[in-house]
């Protein structure tokens, strides 16, 4: 049977699109807009599958969506679809009340109406899976304890907020209609397929190509890394063990300021491809504006997943950010593809 996702152009769905196709069998249909974020050349290898079928689509597409289930009968749906990038949510919050909470909205009326005539047993077995953020938590100082899935929602950015209400919306169908939905809060991924307006992917290009490393404030804020493969895994384990209702965070337990994640970048590339000069790449280091209301630090108790579904993630800090590392120096065509001049545009704009 199949499986519907949405956002599989983007960096976490292409990722799962992949590691799906490699995993487990069944056809995938993805939806994806293509936005700015969605590529299809990450789905390249997936070019002549004939269980991955593309269509180009919104969320919000009431009729399409009634189409396309109607046509595949998927099993279960996986929201990853979203605009993700808080800077943007910052400078233009308009299209994340769009797609994060209209879009989440309308997908969830079109799952409803055709999970509600599905027969009894296709019924039981059908899961909506929504995939969400650690930052609906809000933000925690130094030796707060990690977010659990019982801490309240305190979102800070219009992404984060806009996030929290689509969690609101996934939760109420469920209370409300028995939709048996999903939720899985995430912290911060990383990996191949990466749009390069994300730390690590930008700071990587910017190292290869001269330019600074922008540093947002002191560069003391945490982040809790996970490899995006992993990220796949437990989402794939959340789908097919997790209880409907019921919302699991996940996270690979690597915090680590913002200042340590550049510098590491910055000694794996000093290694594996040194600057003409001999110079390592830190002295590229700039600190730039703070981003307005900078979350100071996330954390992830993932002791749910681990207990209850039984998933740990397998990759370190050190062996992923080595791998993906690697992964970009072997496909600058593809950051070079994405880096245009929209692109250009949009980065000058930031805090600098
Ligand atoms: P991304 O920005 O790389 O990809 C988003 C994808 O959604 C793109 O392919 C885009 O074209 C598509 N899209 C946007 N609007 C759409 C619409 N209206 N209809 C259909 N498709 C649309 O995002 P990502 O980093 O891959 O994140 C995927 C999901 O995971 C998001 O929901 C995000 O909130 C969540 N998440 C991301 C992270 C992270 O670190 N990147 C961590 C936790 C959770
Ligand atoms: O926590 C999960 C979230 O992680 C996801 O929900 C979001 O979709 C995803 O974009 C990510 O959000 P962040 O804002 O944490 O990611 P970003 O890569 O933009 O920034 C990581 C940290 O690095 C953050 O503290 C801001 C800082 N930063 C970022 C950029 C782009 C810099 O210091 N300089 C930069 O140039």
């Amino acid at each position: 049977m199949s499986i519907f996702i949405t956002g599989g152009a983007g960096f976490i769905g292409s990722n799962f699109v992949l590691d799906w196709l490699e995993q487990c069998n069944g056809t995938v249909i993805n939806l994806d807009k293509l936005t700015y974020a969605g590529n299809l050349d990450n789905l390249m290898s997936a070019k002549n599958n004939k269980q991955h079928i593309f269509v180009k689509g919104d969320i919000a597409d009431s009729a399409l969506l009634c189409k396309l289930f109607t046509e595949y009968r998927p099993r279960a749906v996986i929201n990853f679809a979203a605009e993700s990038h808080v800077d943007r949510s910052i400078l233009d919050p308009k299209i994340f009340i769009q797609t994060n909470i209209v879009g989440t909205f309308q997908l969830l009326q079109s799952v409803q109406a055709y999970w509600n005539n599905l027969e009894k047993m296709a019924k039981d077995h059908f899961r909506f899976l929504h995939v969400s953020t650690d930052e609906v938590y809000g933000a925690l100082v130094a030796d707060d304890p990690a977010f659990q899935e019982t801490d309240s929602y305190k979102p800070n950015s219009p992404y984060s907020a806009s996030k929290a209400a689509s969690d609101h919306l996934v939760r109420a169908y469920h209370h409300t209609y028995g939709l048996p939905v999903l939720t899985s809060n995430c912290s911060n991924n990383y990996g191949p397929y990466q749009f390069p307006e994300k730390l690590i992917p930008l700071v990587i290009n910017h190292a290869l190509t001269g330019k600074p490393l922008p540093i947002y404030g002191n560069g003391l804020q945490i982040r809790d890394w996970l490899y995006v493969k992993d990220h796949c895994s437990a989402i794939r384990r959340v789908l097919e063990r997790g209880k409907p209702g019921e919302t699991y965070n996940v996270g690979g337990y690597n915090e680590k300021t913002n200042l340590e994640v550049v510098r590491t970048l910055c000694t794996i590339l000093d290694e594996l491809r040194p600057r003409a000069d001999e110079k390592s790449y830190q002295a590229q280091i700039v600190y730039v504006n703070d981003r307005p209301g900078h979350d100071r630090r996330y954390a992830i108790n993932a002791t749910k997943i681990k207990n209850e579904l039984g998933w740990e993630p397998t990759e370190t800090f050190d062996s992923g950010i080595r791998k993906t590392v690697e992964w970009y120096l072997a496909n600058s065509n593809w950051v070079s593809n994405t880096t245009n001049d929209h692109y250009q545009h949009w980065l000058e704009k930031q805090y600098s």
